[in-house]
């Protein structure tokens, strides 16, 4: 792969239309790695407290298209985006689109990923330029705690 492409990273939160069940999200996720895979698009995708947080990366116009789609994609409502920036490398190169359950308690609270959430609800968040570091080192924090395993 060129080493020079240019990419977007994109993250945003929203809320879940209804409470997902195992097979819900592994459909959703099935649909969504056949087509980042033919997007060049990676990522990770956290679900808990029926809130999504979701981290994009790729090449910019196919993360664009997948803002529009992700827009008026009714499976989820109160989509706002915490970041969007340029990105000379891939987070999570790795994974399509990987995915960790996350406690109700984790996304809640007086963490920093739940002050993020809270941020959002507010209408106050919108480009955080230091929201991909805190998605980070909740993801880096998370994974230490209970292993790196993509749970679905
Ligand atoms: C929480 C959530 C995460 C999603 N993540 C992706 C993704 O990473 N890649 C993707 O192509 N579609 C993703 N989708 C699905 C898109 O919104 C859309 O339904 C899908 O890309 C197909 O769009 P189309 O039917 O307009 O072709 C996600 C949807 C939800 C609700």
């Amino acid at each position: 792969m060129c080493g020079r492409m240019l990419l977007s990273r994109l993250l945003y939160v929203s809320a879940a239309a209804r409470a997902y069940d195992e097979d819900d999200l592994i459909a959703l996720l099935r649909q969504s790695r056949q087509r980042n895979l033919e997007d060049n698009i990676t990522g990770l995708l956290l679900y808990g407290n029926e809130r999504f947080v979701q981290t994009i990366e790729g090449p910019p116009g196919a993360v664009d298209a997948l803002r529009a789609r992700l827009r008026r994609d009714t499976r989820h409502h109160s989509y706002r985006e915490l970041f969007l920036q340029e990105a000379k490398t891939r987070a999570y190169k790795d994974w399509s689109m990987a995915f960790r359950h996350v406690m109700p308690e984790e996304m809640l609270g007086f963490t920093p990923l739940g002050e993020l959430l809270q941020a959002a609800d507010r209408g106050a968040a919108t480009d955080l330029p230091n929201a991909a570091a805190i998605f980070d080192g909740f993801v880096r924090d998370r994974d230490a705690r209970h292993g790196a395993v993509d749970s679905l």
